[in-house]
């Protein structure tokens, strides 16, 4: 899918770093570098993240994954580890509200952003639209895949508030679900966005 971050193993990260415009910060991108050439990985940088609103200060390992920090942080674990290789979705989160597979980007890249992960999409103990509709439509059986299926929705809204089905489908090919059969998500995802394009 475009825009999002693939796991081409540990030699494809490094060059995805290399290859990263703005969106890596260069300092981390430098000291990575620097760190990965001497093959030295017990090396830990400092990095300061805000997760679902509250900021963390943490030392992490350049070869940490940032869903192994998410899940180990603040006690959310919401966010899920499927694959582990890029292919299933279930550790989307919002980077600095871009949706990304966070089993695919280190922690280090995180230094400074801020993370949404389902956990941090309800506002005021309400449930976001994309909650409430994948509530009323059925679009989840064991919920596995549910968290990454809805910031994927999330990111699709974001780009696309009035997607046709065709869309929808196209927008959520990069996350997989075992149960439902992905027609009540569907239907979901066109509730939700609905219900978003009301509220404006
Ligand atoms: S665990 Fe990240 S895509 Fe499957
Ligand atoms: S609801 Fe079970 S994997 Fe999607």
């Amino acid at each position: 899918m475009d825009g999002w971050i693939y796991n081409p193993g540990f030699s494809g990260i490094l060059a995805s770093i290399s290859a990263s415009g703005p969106d890596v910060r260069c300092v981390v991108r430098c000291k990575l570098l620097a760190v990965f050439q001497k093959g030295d990985n017990a090396v830990k940088f400092p990095i300061s993240v805000t997760l679902n609103g509250r900021r963390y200060q943490r030392e992490v390992e350049p070869r940490q994954l940032l869903v192994h920090l998410i899940r180990d942080m603040g006690g959310v674990t919401g966010t899920k580890i499927g694959c582990d290789t890029s292919q299933c979705g279930a550790c989307t989160v919002l980077l600095d509200g871009v949706a990304i597979k966070s089993c695919t980007a280190l922690s280090v890249q995180a230094d400074g952003a801020s993370i949404t992960t389902i956990e941090g999409l309800a506002s005021d103990d309400k449930l976001h639209p994309l909650q409430e509709a994948f509530w009323n439509k059925h679009g989840l059986q064991c919920g596995y895949c549910t968290p990454g299926m809805i910031l994927a929705a999330h990111e699709l809204l974001r780009t696309n508030p009035q997607p046709s089905d065709e869309q929808i489908r196209h927008g959520l090919e990069g996350n997989m679900c075992r149960c439902t059969g992905y027609q009540n998500i569907v239907r979901a995802v066109r509730e939700a966005a609905a219900t978003m394009r009301r509220k404006g």
